[in-house]
């Protein structure tokens, strides 16, 4: 029986900051930010979206045509949670009409978790193959301004649908795992930003990186020549790269030009979006599936997910023959050629927004043209709402008819909003 993606969509935000404007901003050459860290663009929330609001956006059209009485668990993978207590996921159930007889939870790990939901799901699956296990990962990823970390804020969500009947790609067994107890990337309850060690948390990415493929070999994995492809977790681009350069060097199998081609076409969405945490790696995938011109099915593709603190694990899938007809190419890039840009002080000021939602009675007004918003927080209680008017993209409400077209760039083309 194979078991894995059967389905898989991802949502982003209303707004988008150019680097560029990032770095004139703050006196920065942009090389640092385009070169240097590999990152264009990034999302950022308007005040009425939030992980849940982007969470039903990514899952709501992977739920059209299904039998929802057969989804009855929801693993909500987030870093970025919004109660300490209730899971977001059960904001989303509510949003996306699920059946009352499901288990919902909220898993967390740094941008890790994402990957423990999917494996988890896979093993649920395993025990019940006619059920089906919704994942979704999703995040505001958010640092101090002016810090090392600001250039690599992003935010976005990733649903997936696992199953027994994997019509996108089927995960193999095997996996590497790897934990260490170190502090290079935290969030103490009291913090809205993350603290970050950047230099330090780069170094035992690799270390986590090295250790996790050489536990994937122990436990029967395949060799590096035999993955047509690879994706990472990519809090900014040029990561990935330096990481798969790494470990083609560690396994002492590839050059660093056939590691570069490994990577290709996974990188274009998270270089537009920015980190999302633990949506990151597979928008990788999307990014991938999406844009490479020719057909993968039959591939092979390794997944290096990685969570701050840390926990590591290295597995593969197997793309599977007809996985265009499961895509919505044109609904994802529309997701990132709508945001509107915004000018440096509307950044500034939809970046305190968080900060200023510290008890108190707070209405938002609509400026998400996505389907779902956060209308108020009343008495310490978030209302979410269906937005009726949502202008959907052409191919929105469902699969496309011919997924795959990779001759469109990934680009933003909007007008600077000043709010
Ligand atoms: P920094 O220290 O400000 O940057 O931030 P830098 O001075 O090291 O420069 C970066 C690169 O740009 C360098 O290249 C420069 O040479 C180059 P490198 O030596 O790396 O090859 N550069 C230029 N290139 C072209 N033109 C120019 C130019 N100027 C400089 N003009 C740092 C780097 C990674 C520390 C920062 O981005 C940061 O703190 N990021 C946040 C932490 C992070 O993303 N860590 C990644 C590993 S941990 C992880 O992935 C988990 C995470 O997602 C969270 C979670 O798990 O929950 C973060």
């Amino acid at each position: 029986m194979q078991l894995g993606i059967e389905n898989i969509s991802f949502a982003t935000t209303e707004y988008v900051l150019p680097l560029t404007t990032l770095a004139e901003a703050t006196g920065v050459e942009v090389g640092k930010f385009h070169v240097g860290i590999g990152q264009e663009h990034m999302s950022v929330p308007a005040p009425d979206e939030d992980i849940v609001t982007m969470a039903a956006t990514a899952a709501q059209p992977i739920l059209e045509g299904q039998d929802l009485s057969a989804i009855r668990t929801v693993l909500f993978a987030t870093e970025s949670g919004i109660d300490q207590s209730k899971a977001a996921g059960v904001y989303v159930h509510h949003l996306l009409g699920l059946d009352p007889r499901c288990r919902v939870v909220e898993l967390k790990q740094a941008c890790y978790s994402a990957t423990a939901a999917l494996q988890m799901a896979v093993a649920l699956v395993a025990r019940r193959p006619e059920q089906k296990v919704l994942v979704i990962a999703s995040d505001v990823a958010r640092y101090d301004r002016d810090s090392s970390g600001e250039p690599t804020q992003g935010a976005g969500a990733v649903a997936m649908l696992v199953s027994s009947n994997p019509a996108v790609l089927a995960i193999e067994a095997e996996s590497g795992l790897h934990t260490a107890d170190v502090m290079d990337f935290w969030r103490p309850n009291y913090r809205s930003t993350a603290l970050v060690d950047g230099k330090y948390s780069v170094s035992v990415y690799m270390d986590a990186l090295r250790s996790a493929w050489d536990d994937y070999r122990d436990q029967g994995g395949h060799a590096l020549a035999d993955f047509d492809r690879f994706c990472y977790h990519q809090p900014f681009t040029r990561l990935a790269v330096k990481a798969h350069r790494t470990l083609a060097k560690h396994s002492g199998e590839l050059t660093a030009e056939q590691a570069d081609e490994q990577i290709a076409n996974t990188l274009d969405y998270n270089r537009q979006i920015g980190n999302t945490y633990t949506a990151s790696v597979y928008i990788g995938l999307l990014s991938l599936l999406e844009n490479a011109e020719e057909d993968l099915s039959g591939s092979r593709v390794g997944f290096f997910s990685y969570g701050s603190g840390s926990v590591a694990e290295l597995f593969a899938g197997v793309v599977q023959p007809g996985y265009r007809e499961m895509l919505r190419t044109t609904r994802h890039r529309e997701q990132i050629q709508r945001r509107r840009e915004i000018d440096h002080p509307t950044y500034v000021r939809l970046h305190a927004h968080p900060d200023g939602l510290v008890g108190g009675d707070h209405e938002f007004a609509q400026e998400t043209t996505g389907p779902f918003r956060l209308a108020a927080i009343r008495g310490h209680k978030r209302v979410y709402e269906t937005v009726a008017q949502f202008s959907a993209p052409a191919d929105a409400s469902g699969v496309e008819a011919s997924a795959g077209d990779a001759t469109t760039a990934v680009t933003t083309d909007t007008a600077t909003t000043s709010l």
